[in-house]
């Protein structure tokens, strides 16, 4: 395998426009900190670049709603998400900001070397603008009613009612939320980068280069675009906050937030070279570089198709790989900030690690299980329960278990020391594990070079699971009974015992270098309890099976994780409910106000609908499957026998529904577009194999399916007659 030279890994960079969730984490940031770790155990050259991306509608609209000023926002939320991620480990090598100086020149320099090649394009167009406020108005500084369901406060890009989306021409009335007058149409220059120029070259280097190489959710959501065909996307906006577009003739705009930020990553390897007296460029430009973007999957399009192009046309490096994740739900609900139905970076900190003497084992426990659901092929799920289940059962029973007995049982049985190796005695059960050893680190290398960690993490898990077979096997606790008149072990038992526990401790060593990359502070304590330095880590030692000397003392054990109590998960599960209560009320509250909503990001937009440009919307499908994934899916014709509202869930219905063999519950979100009465009756295509689950305390059981109109409008798929429940659509 041909390695290259040097790696520049990036996790997107997030607005600092508010606290950021455990989605956020687990879909950009833990992915990327494991891999870099990894790489660093492997000594290989890296760089691992992050930092907040301080321009754009998410902050301007943001310093609105708390009456200050997007610099106050910024600085504010800059500092609480940096520390925040240190608190959990990410370890970044440099937490830049957009807002730099270095920042601004640097995509100025790129705005210009673009311009100046005449790869970029002037275009009039027009576009709303607040006479009396004396701006041109972003589609979130647009409200008007509903075309779809009525509501009168939708948003130029979405309504958050009836949650379509929409663009601030399907507006009914719109209405400016500066001033509160109508907007006119005015004439403005914007520059535009032409994708649709670059077709070829994109449908050649992602779909036949990296077509065994990038995921395929990834390669699935690029095919989409490329086959809707690449439109020119303005790289400009008329608006006072963010990087002035460095023109005479370019009074009063921008550079878009979306052409600035990715170069964040250009510019915060600049002022990571100054600090640490290197040089930037290679990273940048030289073809030995492997550039990997860490994402999630919203942002597929803008580091897969947009930036690559920016890449190619200034002279850059391409993205080796862009493993981006698909999103992270919390108990059943998509997980969301603004909705206060999320666990905040912040929040788990100061309940979890800050609270305790040696809290960051916790940071590790949800680094561990936020890997164990990573959604690195589908839509995943965060419950407290699985959090608790990971914390106390995987970890705690089989890893800590294990490293814990190993420790107790050498301090009990061999005096504190690591007891020789007895080779005259060694037997198929120690070669084996011996064997596993070996064989375990090229497994996981493998998984990790894959961006394959939850496998990877498995595999370590089960490293443990086996020591603790083997132990289990040897018994040595029952050994130690075979005595001698003055109650010592036998010669014969004492050379079992040591030959059990040198075996177990040389697994802990190597347990230690394995589970680094995931959960950092373990392997620090683990170092701690084994007395070694930190370069024991390295990568190269993995497979070892001499990594402590014979003869050597090493330290009482020391808990690795602590019990996880029924009564802490109920206490947060408990605070999620008042947290997305309250927010729901405030949100009544406030409802007519004008302000504009902080711009969705993350994991709170998933629809198939992604917007490019200035509102040209895209049809994408979702990734190609094979024939038995679909014959995966059981469809049945079933009755609605009776609905009714779910109380407190302003979308929800709740059908009985007959499908012949049995009638079933099912929770249906389509209670803004049908009056239950009017439903009763009428068949439905119902997916009934689904797993059960939970919404707002009602267990649902199967979905209905539904044809959504370019209106929003919902429509029933159902035979052109009535025909016998239960029968099955294929
Ligand atoms: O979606 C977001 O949160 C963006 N702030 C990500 C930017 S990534 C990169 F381009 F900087
Ligand atoms: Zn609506």
């Amino acid at each position: 395998m041909n390695l290259p030279k040097r790696y520049l890994i990036t996790s997107a960079l997030p607005y600092a426009n508010g606290l950021k969730h455990v989605g956020h984490l687990a879909g950009a940031y833990i992915p990327a900190d494991i891999y870099v770790r990894y790489l660093r155990a492997q000594k290989r050259d890296v760089v691992y670049v992050g930092g907040s991306d301080e321009h754009g509608a998410a902050i301007t609209i943001q310093a609105m709603k708390e009456g200050t000023t997007p610099q106050a926002i910024v600085d504010k939320y800059h500092e609480i998400i940096k520390r925040n991620f240190k608190d959990l480990g990410i370890s970044f090598d440099i937490y830049h900001r957009t807002s730099a100086e270095i920042h601004h020149e640097t995509a100025q320099e790129f705005f210009t070397a673009l311009n100046e090649r005449g790869e970029l394009e002037q275009q009039e167009t027009e576009q709303f603008y607040d006479e009396e406020a004396k701006s041109f108005l972003a589609d979130r500084y647009i409200v008007g009613t509903c075309p779809v369901c009525a509501h009168n406060n939708a948003f130029g890009d979405q309504c958050e009612k009836c949650g379509t989306s929409l663009s601030p021409e399907l507006l009914i009335n719109p209405r400016s939320t500066l001033s509160g007058n109508a907007p006119i149409k005015k004439t403005t220059t914007h520059w535009y980068l032409p994708l649709n120029k670059h077709e070829d070259f994109l449908r050649e280097w992602i779909l036949q280069e990296h077509k065994d190489d990038w995921k395929t959710n990834v390669l699935g959501q690029c095919k989409s675009w490329l086959d809707a065909g690449l439109q020119p996307r303005a790289v400009t906006r008329d608006l006072d906050w963010g990087i002035k577009v460095p023109l005479a003739d370019a009074a009063g705009k921008v550079l878009y937030v979306w052409f600035d930020a990715p170069i964040g990553y250009i510019s915060a390897t600049k002022q990571w070279a100054i600090d640490n007296g290197k040089q930037w460029e290679p990273y940048w430009y030289d073809k030995e570089t492997s550039l990997v973007h860490f994402i999630g999957k919203d942002n597929i399009v803008f580091h897969s198709i947009i930036f690559p192009v920016m890449l190619k046309l200034h002279g850059n490096v391409l993205p080796t790989n862009v493993p981006a994740n698909e999103f992270m739900n919390l108990e059943g609900d998509k997980m969301s900030t603004s909705r206060g139905w999320s666990i905040e970076m912040d929040e788990y900190i100061d309940d979890w690690i800050k609270k305790e003497n040696g809290g960051e084992s916790m940071a590790d426990v949800l680094r561990y299980y936020l890997t164990t659901i990573s959604p690195e092929t589908k839509d995943s799920e965060f419950t407290w329960k699985g959090f608790q289940d990971a914390g106390n059962s995987e970890l705690g029973n089989i890893f800590g278990n294990f490293v814990n007995r190993a420790f107790v049982l050498m301090h009990k049985l061999c005096k504190g020391k690591v007891p020789p190796l007895h080779s005259e005695i060694l037997d198929d059960g120690d070669r084996k594990m011996f064997f596993e050893i070996a064989t375990a680190k090229s497994t996981i290398e493998n998984l990790i070079e894959t961006f394959k960690f939850r496998e990877a993490l498995f595999e370590v898990i089960d490293l443990s699971r086996k020591g603790n077979r083997y132990m289990q096997d040897k018994q040595p606790w029952i050994v130690a009974k075979q005595t001698t008149d003055e109650g010592q072990p036998t010669t014969a038992a004492q050379m079992q015992i040591d030959n059990c526990l040198h075996v177990c401790l040389q697994l802990t060593a190597n347990l230690a270098i394995l589970i680094n990359p995931f959960l950092p502070f373990t392997a620090k304590k683990l170092c701690y309890m084994m007395k070694v330095v930190d370069k024991m880590l390295d990568w190269e030692n993995a497979g070892k099976s001499k990594l402590l000397s014979v003869g050597y003392s090493l330290r009482e054990p020391q808990i690795l994780f602590r019990k996880i109590e029924d009564a802490e998960i109920a206490e947060q599960i408990e605070k999620l409910k008042i947290k997305s209560k309250k927010v729901e009320e405030s949100k009544n509250k406030d409802a007519g106000s004008q302000t504009p909503a902080a711009s969705s990001q993350g994991n709170e937009s998933t629809s198939g609908q992604l917007e490019i440009g200035d509102g040209q919307p895209v049809t994408t499908t979702k990734p190609e499957i094979v024939f038995d994934d679909f014959a995966k899916i059981d469809l049945r014709v079933g009755t609605i026998v009776s609905a009714e509202k779910v109380q407190k869930a302003d979308k929800l219905l709740k059908l009985q529904i007959d499908l012949g063999f049995e009638t079933r519950t099912v929770v249906s979100g389509i209670a803004m577009h049908f009056q239950p009465e009017e439903i009763v009756g009428k068949q439905v295509t119902v997916v009934v194999n689904l797993a059960p689950r939970k919404m707002r305390g009602i267990e649902s059981n199967g979905m209905i399916l539904m044809a959504e109109d370019a209106a929003g409008k919902l429509h029933f798929l159902n035979p052109e007659q009535n025909i016998e429940a239960g029968s099955a659509v294929s």
